[in-house]
């Protein structure tokens, strides 16, 4: 539970998520036009939102696989040292891939989750973020789609927690502090 009492204040709408969800399901369509293979990998837990609504618009022959990585626990401050909690169940290699994430911050989580999955040879490993605040990176990560830019503010909500709290917002939302 957090300790601070906080407020969240509405940063992106459901429906300006669901319509930028569309756009970009188009465009991956369009990439993987020629795939009868492609593996959607969810990061667990933050993605949870985001791929069920993102793999309902792809008109695609897809899996869906999900691995686990945490590396910020209940903090508001990434540890650095990505754990992977829960490996995928199937084998990538020789596949098509789609990395499915809520959030790029210092870019630590899915630099290190791709590199992995790399290490097992895929035919085709892209990435895809909802949200991308590069003011944080600290190790360099340019996904292949983004659904939004935001600036430095910590935000909750459409999967995203604060100490485990608050995913089940339909919207992004904005943290603000009270005292
Ligand atoms: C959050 C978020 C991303 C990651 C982004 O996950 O869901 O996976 O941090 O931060 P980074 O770019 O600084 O690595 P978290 O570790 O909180 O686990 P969770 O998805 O289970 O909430
Ligand atoms: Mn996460
Ligand atoms: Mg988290």
């Amino acid at each position: 539970m957090p300790k601070r009492p906080y407020v969240i204040e509405e940063m992106i709408s459901a429906k300006a998520i669901a319509a930028r969800i569309e756009e970009l399901s188009r465009e991956i369509a369009e990439e993987f036009e020629d795939t009868d293979k492609l593996v959607v990998v969810g990061l667990l837990r933050g993605s949870f939102v985001f791929i069920a609504d993102l793999v309902r618009e792809l008109d695609l022959p897809i899996e869906v696989d999900f691995i686990e990585a945490s590396s910020y626990g209940d903090s508001m401050e990434s540890s650095r040292e990505v754990r992977i909690l829960k490996d995928l169940r199937g084998a990538i290699e020789g596949r098509d891939v789609l990395v499915v994430e809520d959030i790029i911050d210092t870019g630590h989580t899915l630099n290190h989750v791709t590199n992995l999955l790399l290490s097992r040879e895929p035919a085709r490993l892209k990435t895809i973020a909802l949200l991308n605040k590069p003011s944080r990176r600290e190790v360099e990560f340019v996904a292949d789609w983004i659904g939004f830019e935001i600036p430095d503010e910590f935000v909750v909500g459409y999967g995203i927690d604060f100490a485990q709290r608050n995913r089940n917002l339909p919207f992004i939302g904005k943290v603000s502090f009270v005292e």
